[in-house]
C-alpha cells in the first residue's frame, strides 16, 4: 500500500493575515514529525496563501490547499481566482465539492467536474469532498449519493489522472455540529468509497487513493479514526485553527 496519510486544515473564512502568519508558525513550531508517508496539508483563505508558501517553504511534508477556485483559466469572472493562478503562489492542493459550497454557493457536481479538470491540468492535486445530509442518512440511502457524487464529480478521469485524486467524506450532519460519524460508520462509508474507486480504476488505484475524514474531528476522537483501516486522514475544520489542537490531531495519526 502506498497511499498517503494526510492531515489537512481547512481553516474556512477565518483568520486575518496576521493571525493566519501566527497560526502557520505556532503548527511549525509545535514539533511535528512527519514520516514520509504523511503529509500535513494547510488550506488557509486565499489572502494567506502567498504568506504561508513563504513561510511553508523549507519544511517537509507540508502543503498548501486552496479552498476554491474558478473552473475558468481566466476572463470576466468579477471575484474569481483561476486555478493558474494558486499555482503560481505554490499551492498543491485545491479543496473542491466542499458541502458549504455546494450549498452556499450553488456549485452543483457539472460545475465541481469542471473545476478539477481546470486543477488538475495545473498539475496540482483535488481534495475532492463528498457527504450526505442528515436526512439521507436516516432514510438509508447515503451509500447511492455518495456514488452518485464521486460519479459525476470525479469518474470522467481516466486512470492516470485520477492518481491526483484524494477524497474526503464529510457528512454533513458532523461538520461544525459536534457530531461526529462513529469509528463504525466513517469505516464503512470508506470502505464504500474505496469499492467504488476499485470497480472503477482498479484494486491497485483504489489501494493507493488517500481517503479522508471531515466532521467534528479533534484531539480526543481522531485516534479512533484514524485507527479505521480505510481512514486514511482527515480534513479538519474548527479544530485546525488552534495550532495545539491541529497538532493533536497529526500526532494520532
Ligand atoms: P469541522 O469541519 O471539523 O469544523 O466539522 C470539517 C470541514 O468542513 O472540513
Amino acid at each position: 500500500m502506498s497511499r498517503k496519510k494526510i492531515v489537512a486544515g481547512n481553516w474556512k473564512m477565518n483568520k486575518n493575515i496576521f493571525e493566519g502568519k501566527q497560526l502557520v508558525n505556532d503548527i511549525l513550531e509545535s514539533g511535528l514529525e512527519l514520516r514520509d508517508d504523511q503529509e500535513v496539508v494547510i488550506a488557509p483563505p486565499f489572502t494567506s496563501l502567498e504568506l504561508a508558501a513563504s513561510q511553508l517553504r523549507d519544511s517537509k511534508n507540508i502543503y498548501l490547499a486552496a479552498q476554491n477556485c474558478h473552473q475558468e483559466a481566466s476572463g470576466a469572472y468579477t471575484g474569481e481566482v483561476s486555478a493558474e493562478m494558486l499555482k503560481g503562489i505554490g499551492v498543491s492542493y485545491v479543496i473542491i465539492g466542499h458541502s458549504e459550497r455546494r450549498q452556499y454557493f450553488g456549485e452543483t457536481d457539472a460545475i465541481l467536474a469542471l473545476k478539477v479538470d481546470a486543477v488538475l491540468k495545473q498539475d496540482m492535486k483535488v481534495i475532492f469532498c463528498c457527504g450526505e445530509s442528515l436526512e439521507i442518512r436516516e432514510a438509508g440511502t447515503q451509500n447511492a449519493y455518495i456514488q452518485t457524487q464521486i460519479e459525476n464529480g470525479l469518474f470522467h478521469l481516466d486512470e492516470a489522472t485520477f492518481k491526483n485524486i484524494v477524497i474526503a467524506y464529510e457528512p454533513i450532519w458532523a461538520i461544525g455540529t459536534g457530531l461526529t460519524a462513529s469509528d463504525d460508520q466513517a469505516q464503512e462509508m470508506h470502505a464504500h468509497i474505496r469499492s467504488l474507486v476499485a470497480a472503477k480504476y482498479g484494486a491497485a488505484a483504489a489501494d493507493n487513493t488517500s481517503i479522508l475524514y471531515g466532521g467534528s474531528c479533534k484531539p480526543s476522537n481522531a485516534a479512533g479514526l484514524f485507527s479505521c483501516p480505510d481512514v486514511d486522514g482527515g480534513l479538519i475544520g474548527g479544530a485546525s485553527l488552534v495550532a495545539a489542537d491541529f497538532a493533536g490531531i497529526i500526532k494520532a495519526r
